[in-house]
């Protein structure tokens, strides 16, 4: 089991002035942020990123949101980070998530959902490795 999982603020985020209070809770939680930055994904990106659902019906959709604006991506640390993160984001619909989850508290919709939250320890890996170098990060 890995100490670390990597998230994203998503554009909806962004847009409604949640990055802020989105990162505190992180660090209110426990999390350590071993990186942190403010990018922005090329749709070509968003689609490698997420090319694991390119089948899925709503891949065009979800690659067109998340290359439409900022994004913040970080890497955090915490035991069990990868379990525990996707307990505090609750639910992918944020009709759904538990009360006091951060989607249940900033998402917009099921495809404007707030954050992303990696689902293993193999995956938080690979996509921190997408975004981040090891210059831009604490070993
Ligand atoms: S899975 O396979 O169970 O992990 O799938 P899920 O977590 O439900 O969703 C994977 C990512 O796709 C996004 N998603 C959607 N986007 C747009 N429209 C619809 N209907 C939709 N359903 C799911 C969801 O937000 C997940 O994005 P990430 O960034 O991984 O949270």
């Amino acid at each position: 089991m890995s100490n670390r999982t990597f998230t994203m603020i998503k554009p909806d985020a962004m847009k409604n002035g949640h990055a802020g209070v989105i990162i505190d809770r992180f660090i209110k939680e426990g999390y350590n942020i071993v990186a942190l930055k403010v990018t922005r994904l090329s749709a070509e990106k968003a689609g490698e990123f997420y090319a694991v659902h390119r089948e899925r019906p709503f891949y065009g959709e979800l690659v067109e949101f998340m290359s439409s604006g900022p994004i913040v991506a970080a890497i955090l640390e915490k035991d069990n980070a990868v379990s525990a993160f996707r307990e505090l984001i609750g639910a992918t619909d944020p009709a759904k998530a538990a009360d006091g989850t951060i989607r249940k508290l900033y998402a917009t919709s099921l495809g404007e959902n707030a954050v992303h939250g990696s689902d293993s320890d193999e995956n938080a890996r690979i996509e921190g490795d997408f975004f981040f170098s090891g210059l831009e990060r604490v070993l």
